[in-house]
């Protein structure tokens, strides 16, 4: 078996990047994208997910750390991990492109004895159905189980968020056999102080993962669903939840917007395999309906509050807070909903170059300047500087605080809708 570990990470994206850094304070690493732009920034140190900063990156590039595009140059290395995208087509199938293609670019490169894990999230069997044929189909003929061997291990890190980081949370690891799942302990084990917990095979691990998702999805959607019943009866569903929460085992899920790449795509990987396996995914794919359904829910509450024509400020247009990923962000939908009603909406996210998308530069904002502020997104920036935010209203204007966050600060002296 493998004697000395050279390690590949291919797909240096929000889960990539971090993992070939913190591997590469053990063994040395390897990170391939194949993407010229992001390796031509991350060379220079740049990482625009905001995941791993400047030093940290030149530091690890002066050490263990190669970032390259050439594939050619992660050829001698005999553990391959993908850290790819699994995103979904436009009828929310699962898209196995990315995934299809990285293992084209491993079967070129395989050797005996190598191991090939896969961090992308995918339906239970994706890795033994998908992968191994397109990795068996090698010059060498070479056999999965028999030549090289596979594993997989789902990602759990959780952009923007600093308390559960890649080097603490508890990681899930799988093999094709007992001696991968003893490499990989091996490996993970130096890149977390978290425990590792071994699956009992590669299917269940996939499992795992893509029901983490999809259970936060189904969640979500039934406080989403609470949201509108408490509308319709004229109460705030956070006051409701402040109660509520009162009770030991009460769940503290929030409603809002759930976009991004991973709760509101994961579910339809298992809703995939769920309808091949005749079993009706029911629960899963009306957990989807009913969060895919939130932003026009809230577009709607906000033009009924406002006069026909209004100035708005949109505030927030990334997928959640503090994260500079705008991948299937809701606040399009809420935008372009407002925008064909005949409002006039601009635009502002802290984490997004006000150039870039003709966003509103914040600093040039005038006060009293519109009908309606909609903070979608509360950003920390935002919560920072409240006070100046709410003198960007007119007298009468409505703050539309979709996550409720100041919806019981009366101190505010401005109205406030939430959901
Ligand atoms: N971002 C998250 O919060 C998160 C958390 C857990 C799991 N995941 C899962 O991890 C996987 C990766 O997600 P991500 O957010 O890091 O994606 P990402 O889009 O940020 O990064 C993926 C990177 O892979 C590169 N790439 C695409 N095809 C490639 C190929 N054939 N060879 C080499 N590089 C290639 C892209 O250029 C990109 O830089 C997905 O399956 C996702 O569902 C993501």
């Amino acid at each position: 078996m493998i004697k000395e570990k050279k390690i590949a990470v291919l797909g240096l994206g929000y889960v990539g990047l971090p993992l070939a850094v913190g591997l590469s304070s053990s063994y040395k690493i390897i990170g391939f994208d194949i993407s010229l732009e992001r390796v031509s920034q991350l060379l220079k140190g740049n990482d625009k997910t905001l995941e791993v900063k400047k030093e940290k990156l030149k530091s690890c590039l002066n050490k263990n750390l190669k970032i390259t595009n050439d594939f050619n140059k992660i050829s001698e290395c005999n553990i391959f991990i993908a850290t790819v995208p699994t995103p979904i087509t436009k009828n929310n199938q699962p898209d196995f492109k990315p995934l299809k293609n990285v293992c084209k670019i491993i079967a070129k490169l395989l050797k005996k004895g190598d191991i090939v894990v896969f961090e992308s999230t995918v339906y239970p069997g994706a890795t033994e159905e998908i992968c191994a044929p397109i990795l068996e189909n090698n010059k060498n003929k070479l056999k999965s189980g028999r030549d090289f061997f596979l594993g997989y291990s789902p990602e759990r890190v959780n952009p923007g968020d600093r308390t559960h980081t890649i080097d603490k949370i508890n990681k899930v690891i799988s093999g094709e056999n007992k001696l991968v799942e003893k490499v990989l302990k091996e490996v993970y084990s130096k890149l977390t102080v978290g425990k590792i917990f071994i699956a009992k095979n590669i299917k269940v691990a996939e499992a795992s993962k893509v029901i983490e998702n999809a259970q936060r999805d189904i969640n979500i959607a039934f406080v989403n669903e609470i949201a509108k019943i408490c509308n319709k009866l004229d109460i705030s569903i956070f006051d409701v939840l402040d109660a509520s929460s009162t009770k030991w085992n009460f769940l503290p899920f929030q409603p809002g917007l759930v976009g991004g790449h991973c709760i509101g795509v994961d579910p339809y990987y298992l809703s995939y395999k769920s309808t091949k396996l005749n079993v009706d995914p029911k629960v899963i794919l009306s957990g989807r309906k009913t969060n895919d359904e939130m932003p026009i829910f809230i577009a709607k509450k906000i033009n009924e509050k406002l006069k026909k024509g209004s100035k708005i400020l949109f505030l927030g247009i990334t997928f959640k807070e503090d994260v500079p990923d705008i991948r299937n962000s809701k606040s399009f939908e809420i935008i372009s909903f407002l925008r064909k009603r005949n409002h006039k909406v601009e635009l502002h996210d802290p984490f997004i170059s006000f150039k870039e998308i003709g966003l509103i530069d914040f600093k040039k904002i005038t006060n009293f300047s519109f009908d309606g502020i909609v903070l979608a997104v509360p950003h920390k920036f935002y919560l920072q500087n409240l006070s100046k935010i709410k003198k960007f209203l007119k007298p009468n204007g409505i703050l539309f605080d979709v996550k409720g966050k100041f919806i019981n600060k009366k101190k505010l002296d401005i109205k406030i809708w939430s959901l």
